[in-house]
């Protein structure tokens, strides 16, 4: 197949000016929109914005956006049936009213020359935002309920409000996972008398944000969600950075604040836990104002900071009515290593730290130049459209019908090795057996609406499962990337697990630096998306949520093995934003209703070591959400998780009975058989959010561990019911080896917040932290908990 690559290349290396994104051919599909010619790409230059700086653009780039019948309005809450990429090429776009989101709304600017888009100085003050991605309604109401806002991206733009007077937002983002703004930059107004806000959130269950510039402003950004995971976020000359208003838990992680006069406010009562790494605030006269009061023994406010300099600040920590609790050098610098107020447990508790100094674990392969590694996104602003290579060229089809299994692998055994990228344009691209992308590949998708979705008998049997994404063969070395794919399932598929990661990437050993040779692997925004959309069939009409048979199984949606697996030859492989769902609803149903779909096991990493996980979720699989065995050198910041919503109706694991030993499933009769009572009675066969064996220098920077229901009711997740949806979901065991060769490994979780659980942590099968000793706001909240088995406290 080598020559048809290289033909095809020839034939489109002509010269071309623009970012790759602009250049290529665009035939992206959506293949179950209900639209004939339904287009996938949309350049605002052809649906006749200008980009001058002088034409009004707001209706030709809202035409771009809501053109086609897309989802938006009354009339929709949600579908997956209607993606876009909304592309911008370099330009000044004036717009004089709210620039509208649309559900699956992707919104990217050549990052060569990112595009401005500029508000006219009467752009309306009542307006909720330049961009207001998810608008209130007539009835008062979000158009997608924030919980349900998935699949949608905002980067390589500028946002300027810098001209409106008074009062304005940049970007209105109620969100929740699978869901980006990365690489945009955010100009507003530095006066004092206006009030600008770069990024306004009031809601939803995110997220990442990424590569952000803030200039200006009241606010940089106002914040409030359940969770979220922001990195590299830089503010000049906001009177606030960030006004962190309520939040369950947070990750901050390599933010510059720089002549700000309030770094982060936190002084609200209503934040469960913010934990804050690698950051510098330099000419701040305030860095952190928090709403928890000294001695206050509750969850509430929990703050972890590490490794974060303070420079000319002359305070560093204050509380909510203006009391100093740590002060900095108004000329000169001072940093934080570890410091913590909130509870912990060593191993009784719960106990009150408040202090500086504190010893926080620092596995060294984790780091690069003192920081916790980290990389952006890769825009491949340097590769001309010539060194991409369309999926659709190559023979696949991607229209939710034909078998592109032998293209696709073709494509990526071609690839591998070459300079050429692959853009997967969007589609359905069905596999009826494994794909393999071989080491030195780089894979590209369209606006996440590029699907790999698995079909047919192979991926049937649970006793034979079979990856339907593998990445690297066992043994195989080298170095992959891929960004904005979403792998899927069809039907029932009860042997599939969805992606096998084993790829071992050779990295230097001072660690992961991308200027001295090769980089950890990396996986931005590949998802993995089980049932819940259209061209599933695990929908409503399939697997609508048993109205009340006990213990129901519909064998039609029993749909996954394992959503990844991340195997014993794995090394170094960098994450970011990444979810692996099971559906608890139907996307594309007006009413969001319930369905029950069945997918064994989440994440699991196994025996590999030095894996990233910056900013990812897991929800809903039937054993667990996360499981950790014999792994070394894992980084996780903000993890969050959901248990399935039918558990205990039926328990765990069913209807996955049987075992696999080898695999470590938790064997949920034999535990809770010995299990000890607890509290309010709670179920105990229920699915684990995080499960932990023997496995040494894990790290977690964040941890939402949640669950909701039982049954489909949300009785049990209320402080009357005791919290009592389940009786444990968070496990540390020991396990096949361990640091110290006896099982026992090193586990640290910062900022833990559990909802719906009576016990917060279990620890070789003992109950370590109930609930109610350690209440923040909604969630239960730990600031910290080390794990070395025996001794050891903060
Ligand atoms: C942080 O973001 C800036 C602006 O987008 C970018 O230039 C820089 O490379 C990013 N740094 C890291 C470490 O990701
Ligand atoms: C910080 O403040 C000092 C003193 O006002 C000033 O000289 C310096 O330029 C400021 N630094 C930055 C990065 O703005
Ligand atoms: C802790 O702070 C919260 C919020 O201000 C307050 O409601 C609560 O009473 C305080 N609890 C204790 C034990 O100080
Ligand atoms: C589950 O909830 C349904 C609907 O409320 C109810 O009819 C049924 O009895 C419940 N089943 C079990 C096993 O609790
Ligand atoms: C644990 O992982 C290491 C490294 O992958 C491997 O060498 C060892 O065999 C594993 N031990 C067990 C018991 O799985
Ligand atoms: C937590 O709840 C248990 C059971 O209801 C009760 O015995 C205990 O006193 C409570 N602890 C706290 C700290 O409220
Ligand atoms: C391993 O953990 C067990 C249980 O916590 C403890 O008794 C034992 O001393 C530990 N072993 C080592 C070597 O620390």
């Amino acid at each position: 197949m080598r020559p048809i690559l290289a033909l095809w290349v020839a034939a489109v290396s002509v010269v071309q000016a623009a970012y790759w994104m602009e250049d290529i051919k665009h035939q992206g599909i959506a293949p179950f929109s209900p639209a004939d010619g339904y287009e996938v790409f949309r350049n605002v230059k052809e649906w006749g914005a200008k980009g001058d700086g002088v034409t009004d653009d707001t209706a030709a780039i809202n035409a771009a956006i809501s053109g086609g019948g897309r989802c938006g309005g009354h009339s929709c809450t949600g579908s997956t049936t209607t993606p876009a990429v909304v592309y911008f090429p370099p330009g000044t776009y004036l717009v004089s009213k709210p620039i509208v989101g649309f559900y699956y709304t992707n919104m990217i600017g050549d990052p060569t020359d990112m595009p401005v888009i500029k508000a006219t100085s009467d752009f309306p003050r009542s307006a909720q935002a330049l961009f207001d991605a998810n608008p209130y309604l007539s009835n008062g109401k979000l158009n997608f309920q924030s919980t349900n806002t998935f699949f949608r991206q905002v980067r390589n733009l500028v946002f300027d409000i810098s001209n409106v007077p008074v009062t304005a937002n940049a970007i209105h983002w109620p969100s929740s996972q699978a869901t980006l703004i990365q690489n945009c930059v955010f100009k507003m107004s530095a006066q004092p008398e206006d009030t600008h806000t770069g990024i306004f959130m009031e809601e939803g269950s995110g997220g990442t944000m990424a590569d952000l510039v803030f200039y200006g402003g009241k606010y940089g950004a106002r914040l409030g969600n359940q969770q979220y995971t922001m990195r590299n976020l830089t503010f000049y000359g906001s009177d606030t950075a960030i006004k962190q208003f309520w939040n369950w838990g947070w990750t901050y992680k390599s933010l510059t604040v720089v002549n700000c006069r309030i770094g982060i406010d936190v002084s609200s009562t209503a934040v469960g836990s913010v934990t804050l790494l690698d950051s510098l605030f330099l000419n701040v006269t305030k860095a952190l104002i928090t709403g928890r009061a000294p001695g206050n023994t509750t969850g509430l406010g929990s703050l972890v900071v590490e490794n974060v300099g303070y420079e000319n600040v002359p305070i560093v920590l204050e509380t909510a009515d203006g009391k100093p609790l740590l002060l900095g050098d108004p000329n000169g610098i001072v940093y934080d290593y570890g410091y913590i107020r909130g509870n912990t447990y060593a191993p009784n508790g719960p106990l009150l730290v408040e202090g500086r100094e504190l010893a926080f674990s620092q596995p060294s392969h984790l780091k690069s130049g003192g920081r916790y590694y980290e990389r952006s996104k890769p825009n491949y602003e340097d590769v001309p459209a010539s060194d991409f290579v369309s999926a659709r060229d190559y023979g696949a089809v991607g229209d939710g019908k034909a078998d592109d299994t032998q293209a696709l692998n073709t494509l990526f055994q071609d690839v591998a090795g070459t300079s050429s990228i692959v853009f997967l344009d969007a589609g359905y691209y069905n596999v009826k057996d494994t794909i393999i992308v071989p080491p030195r590949t780089r894979i590209v998708g369209e606006g996440l609406a590029s699907v790999i979705l698995s079909v047919g008998e192979k991926f049937s049997d649970p006793n034979k499962p079979r990856p339907v994404v593998q990445i690297g063969r066992p043994g195989d070395t080298g170095f992959v990337e891929m960004s904005d794919i979403i792998v899927s399932t069809q039907g029932p598929t009860a042997g599939a697990i969805m992606i096998q990661y084993n790829l071992e990437t050779p990295v230097s050993d001072d660690a992961c630096s991308i200027r001295s040779g090769q980089p950890p692997s990396g996986l931005f925004d590949v998802h993995i998306r089980i049932g819940g959309f259209t061209g599933s069939n695990l929908q409503l009409a399939q697997c609508l949520k048993p109205p009340s048979q006990p213990s129901y199984v519909n064998p039609s949606c029993i749909a996954a093995h394992t959503g990844m697996h991340i195997t014993p030859t794995a090394r170094n492989v960098y994450m970011e934003n990444n979810w692996i769902w099971v559906a608890d609803h139907d996307i594309d149903d007006y009413d969001a209703t319930q369905i029950s779909v069945f997918a064994a096991r989440g994440l699991l990493i196994e025996g590999a070591s030095r894996v990233w996980l910056v900013g990812s979720s897991v929800e809903h699989f039937a054993m667990y959400q996360y499981q950790l065995v014999n792994a070394t050198d894992v980084w996780m910041g903000q993890i969050q998780t959901e248990t399935p919503y039918y558990q205990p109706n039926p328990v765990a694991p069913v209807p996955f009975t049987k075992r696999n030993e080898a695999l470590r499933d938790p064997d949920f009769e034999a535990d809770c058989k010995d299990a000890p009572e607890l509290p309010g009675d709670p179920p105990c066969a229920m699915a684990w959010g995080l499960r932990v064996l023997g496995s040494k220098n894990v790290v977690v920077f964040g941890a939402g561990l949640y669950s909701f229901f039982n049954n489909y009711s949300t009785t049990c997740s209320t402080v009357e019911a005791g919290e009592n949806c389940q009786a444990r979901i968070l496990s540390i065991e020991s396990g096949p080896v361990g640091d110290d060769g006896t099982g026992n490994g090193t586990v640290e979780i910062y900022n833990l917040n559990t909802i719906g659980s009576v016990s917060m942590i279990t620890q070789d099968k003992t109950d370590m932290a109930i609930w109610n000793e350690t209440r923040a706001e909604f969630a239960s909240t730990l600031a910290v908990f080390k794990s070395f088995k025996g001794d050891e406290s903060v």
